[in-house]
């Protein structure tokens, strides 16, 4: 048998003998005469059974022949006749003229249809078997662009002088304003780790470990409603940068986004460059909402409208009448605020260095400059009614680096899955992630969340009440 190629390379070896391995995407009957699409990572190509021109074995294989069995072909490559030209296929000036036929895995019939687009079939049935829908041709589309999308921001990053850092998934709980995931502790009973919300904290330490420029690609944990945006997990770009002020991280992000859309969806046209700005309270008083779609066309699905929204009150009032952030604890205000904030005075006028980063209608990233010393970061949780006792509790490793000469700093976090969607056209970020979770939390594929014997639950020191 002679070496793989991928069917797309087949294009350019008219004449030339090779095999192609792949899945049978289609197979056509005409009188003795066999068509089978063979789908690979690389695409799909045509290959045509003709008795007279396979060994004996492989005619009789042949009749047995399935969608979506595992086959190596061997055969051929020919020109296809004029009239069977397919311009519309990368593969479509060639054929494989089929000798040899081995099976290497033969299928089950699956329960929808991989050759077509599977956006209309029930979502639960596509997600209980994500690895058949990856296979249709949209979906494997996704996720090569969340690859070329993550491969972008990553070099570029790189090429800008950051760090990839990994931060703990294990963490220590803390307020940040989503609920969170918990995890049991075997070796301290009653005690519990917690999913990070967002690496917000540890990329704050890694500026005052001196690293001054990190980011990473962080999944992270949210136990909310979800929504068509909202996933319990997913991707944050996230990265934080010492000794800057918010124009600075504005101005890397916004180059790296135009830069971004040019070199992985060049058929997208941005609206307006440099990104428009919008103070919270334009945004409120001109479109009634803080995430405003600005797109003039929204019917142009090449169309991308970026804003910027900056000058978020930082508290708003709770339900009892105190006051809690708005945004992000670690925020600091905007330097003419700061004396506001020191004295508590003023409180529901103090803006934050908050920057959101609006994309189509969809808060596509957030960051700010943060407090950097301690004494206004404490004043911060006084304002929110934290005793001091509680200040210390949850934020006291805080506190206490920021008293071992933190920089200045601030950051940002994209939502990775929303940017990667919007590129992607599709209307919800479950389309590019390869195995995201239900509407209402359920991971079908793997059968999660799902009981565990007791033996487990006692290990860690859990009953569960009747
Ligand atoms: P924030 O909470 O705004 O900021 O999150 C940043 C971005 O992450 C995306 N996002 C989500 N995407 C999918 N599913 C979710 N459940 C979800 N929640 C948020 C959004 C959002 O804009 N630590 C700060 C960032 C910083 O200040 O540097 C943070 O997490 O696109």
């Amino acid at each position: 048998m002679s070496k793989r190629v991928l069917s797309v390379e087949t294009s350019k070896m008219v004449g030339q003998e090779v095999t192609i391995k792949g899945w049978v995407n289609a197979r056509r009957n005409m009188g003795k005469i066999v068509f089978l699409d063979l789908r690979d990572r690389g695409g799909i190509l045509q290959a045509v059974g003709v008795p007279s021109q396979m060994d004996t074995v492989s005619v009789e294989t042949m009749k047995e022949v399935r969608p979506e069995w595992v086959l190596a072909i061997t055969g051929t490559v020919q020109e296809r006749g004029a009239k069977q030209k397919n311009p519309d296929m990368p593969t479509g000036n060639v054929e494989l003229l089929i000798k040899k036929l081995e099976v290497l895995n033969t299928a089950m019939t699956p329960p929808f249809e991989i050759d077509k687009n599977t956006i209309g079939i029930n979502e639960e049935l596509r997600l209980k078997y994500r690895y058949l829908d990856l296979r249709s041709e949209r979906m494997k589309k996704n996720i090569i662009l969340r690859n070329n999308v993550s491969q972008f921001f990553r070099r570029h990053l790189l090429d800008e002088g950051f760090l990839e850092i990994e931060t703990p998934i294990l963490t220590k709980g803390t307020p940040e304003g989503a609920r969170e995931f918990i995890v049991p502790s075997r070796t301290y009973p009653g005690q519990f780790y917690v999913l990070p919300q967002s690496p917000q904290q540890f990329k704050q330490l890694m500026m005052v470990a001196g690293m001054e420029k990190y980011f990473q690609l962080a999944r992270c944990f949210r136990d909310e409603d979800q929504r068509g945006d909202r996933q319990p997990e997913f991707t944050q770009l996230d990265l934080e940068m010492s000794f800057v002020e918010r124009e600075d991280v504005m101005s890397l992000i916004e180059k790296m986004m135009i830069e971004l859309v040019h070199i992985v969806t060049p058929e997208k046209k941005i609206q307006e460059v440099p990104f428009p700005r919008l103070t919270y309270t334009e945004a409120m008083e001109k479109y009634h909402s803080d995430k405003p779609d600005l797109r003039k066309d929204k019917n142009d699905p090449n169309l991308l409208a970026f804003c910027w929204v900056v000058d978020f009150p930082f508290f708003e009032k709770t339900d009892e009448g105190g006051w809690t952030f708005s945004h992000n604890p670690f925020s600091s205000p905007k330097p003419e605020h700061m004396e506001w904030l020191m004295k508590g005075e003023n409180v529901g006028n103090i803006s934050t260095t908050q920057y959101d980063i609006v994309l189509n209608g969809f808060e596509a990233g957030g960051g700010s400059i943060r407090n950097h010393q301690s004494k206004a970061l404490k004043k911060v949780f006084e304002i929110m009614g934290f005793s001091d006792k509680q200040s210390q509790t949850q934020f006291g490793h805080m506190l206490e680096a920021f008293d071992f000469g933190a920089p200045p700093h601030g950051g940002i976090a994209l939502g990775v899955d929303r940017v990667i969607a919007i590129l992607a056209n599709e209307p919800n970020i479950r389309e590019v992630i390869a195995v995201p979770k239900t509407g209402d939390a359920r991971d079908l594929m793997m059968g999660a969340p799902s009981p565990l014997p007791k033996k487990s639950l006692e290990d860690v020191h859990i009953e569960i009440k009747k």
